[in-house]
């Protein structure tokens, strides 16, 4: 593994790659770099985790560690909580603490602190926390998506931490995989504009200003892929699906203005992503024209010698990262890296060039966040902490997310006299309600969540009334009394419904690892036997990924699909229960119907139409139990008229297309409008849909509005044989809720 390479001293006036652009920011850290020794240099290349500088007692610093790590080796950056999140008071005094430690340093370079707020500041006590990225492409609402975004950068910066590990932009293609509800779900077209609209929501009002973050698009690139859906496992895949599903929401992303990136764990077609040039440098550099920092994932760069194999050595998992093009390691448990990338350029294995590049793109990052000039948590951040009107919001986030699967009869919304029986281990969590990264990794510890966060049996009560509404469940998702079906039978009689709350309780990343999409057999069971009571039964599912639940859902007169909403789910799910909230949510997924069957509602032609046996063929092959962009509302939408403003589209001119809806039900609402394009023909097989625009309108009772769409050249493009992305001249369809219209476009250029 060795290189071949200039001798350090050659070129240490050089930095000949770090020449790009021309910003004050970029100059002064290039300046910096002509300063800075080799220590220095790798130093700032190096994330340790909080713990590493910590005392056993969380939140507290070891002086003596922080010493050792800041002014001893220069750490470019820390991250993470040793257990649980802090108060907003621990954290500034922590970065206070760790800042002054850096001012000790020759060059007072200030450290880069980085968390992972992933659905809300995750790490702060009393946070607000909203859906997970998975509920809020179910809400298909790009400014709310915003909105919350606003608050979490705001919450963040007043915990005086500048850089967040989020959004993560890996494409939900892949149910199986623990990490599917921090995804925007299957579809690359709500990926790449909710991701672009979020990272531009972090950084747009200035990364010196203290309402905004750095961000961190991730994991690039494929790791929701995973063959076996088990996480950091392995992807096989050709470049053409990884560039058709994968890449575009990075491409947004590095258009929208992302500071930084965070690297797949895994490996494609057996290269770890952490080791590939091609990815890191000739497409992410060379051909998206990012500029900001690649930081690796935790430990990643030792597991190519550890874990993937394709280091002999631990130094040579160092030589291979960094030369692929990977800035900065979050080691994260110790100085290995440091000590082993400077042996690596002392030997001449990796060029100071590459050093170089690298320090200066994290200095540029610490000058554009004020860093230099104001490393300390700001006084002005703090009152943008907890904020009465992030409540409002949150609430709103889960409403909007909320999605309504199925309701036989209309026995939604129930009436305010209703009697009902709360039954199953959702009924009593918390932890249910948000899933992963909330308050603690897994989220799954009740004690770190706000004292006032209630559970679908307290928000159904705080309705209706604690006389109307009973329960057979205990807090904690698994105590056995919560799976008791015979309890359930017996109490089921003075109910006129019977709520059943499940799903899964919280977990993130390998944790969440399963065999089986299905629903464990006791919560099946359970729903049997609310079933066989006679009275009619709602289930709630509160759930990161779909777990299957072909056999129960017709026994079931209504499904609420609630995902992991965040710190107001319960209130949500009662406002949709009791009709004070008219659902609005609709999939960002297919719920698959069995194991079998995982066909995406992107589907291509020969899964649409299957062959049973010579000229026999059925048109069922994408037949999920519920599709992608499904969801009920309490009042009726109905589309009519839908125009094209001409039967062609030619080369880079705009097709507009007009379609009227109207809320013809007796309720008002809010309802998404999607647009899906389909090519009749074309050289690589088209996809039988694809959604190319959405929005969302609020219409009262009665009302009708016109929505209109534009569609240009870009937004019918696929990637062709030849990996080029391309639009080509044909026929297509354009569909708008029940309705189809076609044109042609036509390459004028030919
Ligand atoms: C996860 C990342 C996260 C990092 C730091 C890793 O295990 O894969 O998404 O940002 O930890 O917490």
């Amino acid at each position: 593994m060795k290189r071949l390479l200039l001798p350090i001293t050659g070129i240490l006036f050089a930095l000949p790659s770090i020449a790009q652009s021309v910003n004050p920011d970029h100059q002064k850290a290039v300046n910096l770099v002509r300063q800075m020794t080799l220590d220095e240099k790798i130093g700032q290349m190096t994330q340790v985790t909080l713990g590493v500088v910590s005392k056993p007692q969380d939140g507290e610093l070891d002086p003596a560690a922080l010493s050792r790590v800041v002014t001893g080796h220069y750490i470019g950056s820390i991250l993470n909580v040793t257990n649980h999140a802090l108060t907003v008071d621990q954290w500034r005094t922590v970065i206070r603490q760790i800042q002054d430690e850096a001012k000790k340093t020759r060059l007072r370079i200030p450290v880069i602190y980085g968390l992972d707020g992933i659905h809300g500041q995750t790490y702060t006590l009393d946070a607000t926390l909203f859906p997970q990225n998975i509920g809020m492409a179910a809400t298909r609402d790009k400014e709310l998506a915003v909105a919350v975004t606003k608050v979490a950068a705001r919450e963040l910066r007043a915990s005086g931490v500048r850089w967040n590990f989020a959004p993560v932009l890996d494409c939900g293609r892949q149910p199986l995989w623990s990490r599917f509800p921090e995804t925007y779900g299957e579809d690359v077209y709500i990926g790449k504009t909710m991701g672009a609209a979020v990272i531009k929501a972090y950084e747009e009002d200035g990364l010196r200003n203290p309402t905004a973050v750095a961000s961190c698009m991730k994991h690039y690139l494929g790791y929701s892929a995973s063959r076996t859906g088990k996480d950091r496992t392995p992807i096989y895949m050709p470049d053409i699906e990884l560039r058709e599903y994968y890449l575009p929401q990075f491409q947004a992303a590095v258009k929208a203005g992302a500071s930084t990136i965070m690297i797949n764990s895994g490996e494609i077609n057996g290269t770890p992503v952490h080791a590939s040039k091609y990815l890191l440098t000739d497409v992410l550099r060379k051909e998206l024209g990012f500029q900001g920092i690649a930081v690796s994932d935790w430990e990643d760069i030792i597991r190519l010698h550890t874990r993937h194999n394709v280091a002999a050595t631990p130094r040579a998992a160092v030589v291979m990262a960094v030369n692929a093009g990977v800035d900065m390691s979050m080691v994260p448990n110790d100085l290995s890296f440091y000590d082993l990338l400077k042996e690596a350029v002392q030997k001449g294995e990796v060029p100071l060039s590459r050093i170089d590049e690298a320090v200066a793109r994290i200095l540029e990052l610490k000058y554009k966040l004020g860093l230099f000039d104001q490393p300390y948590p700001e006084d002005a951040a703090v009152q943008n902490f907890g904020r009465p009107e992030y409540q409002t919001l949150a609430l709103q986030a889960a409403r909007e997310a909320m999605t309504l699967l199925q309701n036989q009869d209309g026995i939604l919304p129930l009436a305010r006299n209703t009697h009902v029986l709360v039954a199953g281990p959702g009924a009593q969590s918390i932890s249910a309600l948000n899933g992963c990264w909330s308050y603690t990794w897994q989220g799954k510890d009740e004690r770190w969540y706000p004292k006032d966060s209630k559970t679908i049996l307290q928000a159904l009560q705080d309705k209706l009334g604690a006389s109307n509404v009973r329960t057979t469940s205990v807090p904690g998702w698994d105590s056995r009394d919560n799976y008791d079906t015979m309890a359930l039978k017996a109490a089921a009689a003075g109910a006129d419904v019977i709520l059943l709350c499940l799903g899964e309780n919280a977990y993130a990343e390998s944790p969440g690892n399963i065999g089986d999409l299905a629903m464990p057999e006791d919560q099946m069971a359970l729903a049997r036997a609310a079933a066989a009571t006679g009275k009619p039964v709602i289930l709630v599912l509160t759930e990161g990924r779909p777990r299957l639940i072909t056999s129960i859902a017709p026994l079931m007169k209504g499904i609420l699909m609630a995902y992991w909403s965040g710190r107001r789910t319960a209130e949500a799910i009662s406002d949709v229960l009791l009709g004070d909230y008219n659902p609005d949510g609709i999939l960002p997924f297919s719920y698959p119907r069995s194991m079998g069957e995982m066909v995406l509602y992107d589907r291509k032609p020969t899964e649409e139409v299957r062959e049973i046996f010579n000229e026999n063929l059925t048109m069922d092959g994408y037949k999920p139990l519920f599709p992608f962009g499904f969801g009920l509302s309490y009042t009726n939408w109905e589309y009519s008229d839908l125009q094209l403003s001409s039967a062609r589209l030619k080369g880079g001119a705009a097709l507009t297309v007009s379609v009227t809806v109207k809320n013809t039900g007796s309720r008002d609402g809010s309802h998404t409008v999607e647009l899906y394009t389909h090519q009749h023909y074309a050289s690589i097989t088209p996809s039988m849909r694809r959604l190319r625009a959405f929005t969302k309108i609020f219409l009262k009772a009665g009302e009708s509005q016109t929505v209109k769409f534009v569609l240009r050249k870009e937004d019918l493009a696929f990637v062709n044989a030849r990996l080029k992305t391309v639009t080509e001249p044909g026929d297509f369809d354009v569909m708008v809720g029940d309705k189809k219209a076609v044109f042609s476009y036509v390459n004028t250029n030919q």
